[in-house]
């Protein structure tokens, strides 16, 4: 379970108008695109589909496909997907995890439906790993906003961090971080990271690094 961060020197993920595309340069987004054609699944979570609208797809600088994760996962309690969402329209299979009373048809023959039980009125996450194990789904890369960041770290269920910073500065403290959830109040709990590397895109820099298990 890799999840895949992208923010400002700051720590900022858009400004304080929700402006957000782009704050990493082409190349990191080459690799990023590279990292989804190598997954496994790819999941996000609604608010990023409703916001962001994203194909889901691994596409080269011109926009052309370059391939796609086996599967594309969304997150979605009450199913508020929208049927023209742009990843519907890309061939691929996707699977759409509602809560265990959400009423949804699929919208096309490459969506699966799949409930989950409720954990604080959201889809299971833990159910939603174990789904994706199940169907020999290792590599999986979470692209999300930080409501479902927030949640997959607060539920110990993240091994890796690919985290690409981009070297501006945003500012302003309504502007929103990657990682929403309760946080933690001592330094001591914090999530640390192990066997870390960083590489340079054009002056971003990717920083990865294991997730240390208490
Ligand atoms: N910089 C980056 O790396 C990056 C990447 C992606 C998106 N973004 C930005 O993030 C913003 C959207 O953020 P967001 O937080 O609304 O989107 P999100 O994390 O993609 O989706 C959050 C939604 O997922 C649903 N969800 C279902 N089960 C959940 C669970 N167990 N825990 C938490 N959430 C669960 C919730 O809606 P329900 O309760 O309705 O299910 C929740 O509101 C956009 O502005 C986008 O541009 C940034």
């Amino acid at each position: 379970m890799t999840l895949k961060l992208a923010t400002s020197l700051d720590g900022k993920t858009a400004t304080r108008t929700g402006e957000s595309q782009w704050i990493t340069n082409e190349s990191s987004r080459a690799k990023v695109h590279e990292m989804r054609r190598q997954a496994d699944a790819l999941v996000t979570g609604i608010g990023t589909v409703v916001v962001d609208k994203p194909r889901l797809t691994a596409r080269d600088l011109e926009g052309n496909p370059t391939g796609r994760p086996l599967l594309r996962v969304v997150v979605d309690t009450d199913g508020r997907m929208p049927s023209d969402a742009p990843l519907l329209a890309e061939s691929g299979d996707v699977l759409w995890v509602v809560g265990e009373n959400t009423d949804v048809e699929p919208p096309t023959e490459s969506v699966m439906v799949h409930r989950t039980g409720l954990v604080d009125g959201k889809v299971d996450l833990e159910e939603v790993v174990k789904l994706l194990g199940s169907k020999g789904l290792h590599n999986v890369m979470i692209e999300a906003g930080a409501g479902l960041a927030g949640a997959v770290i607060q539920a110990g269920l993240v091994d890796k961090i690919s985290a690409f910073i981009a070297p501006k500065l945003i500012g302003g403290s309504d502007a929103p971080g990657p990682i929403a959830s309760t946080g933690i109040s001592s330094l001591g709990d914090a999530v640390r990271l192990k066997n870390v590397n960083h590489q340079a895109f054009d002056g971003d820099i990717l920083v990865e690094g294991y997730v240390v298990r208490n």
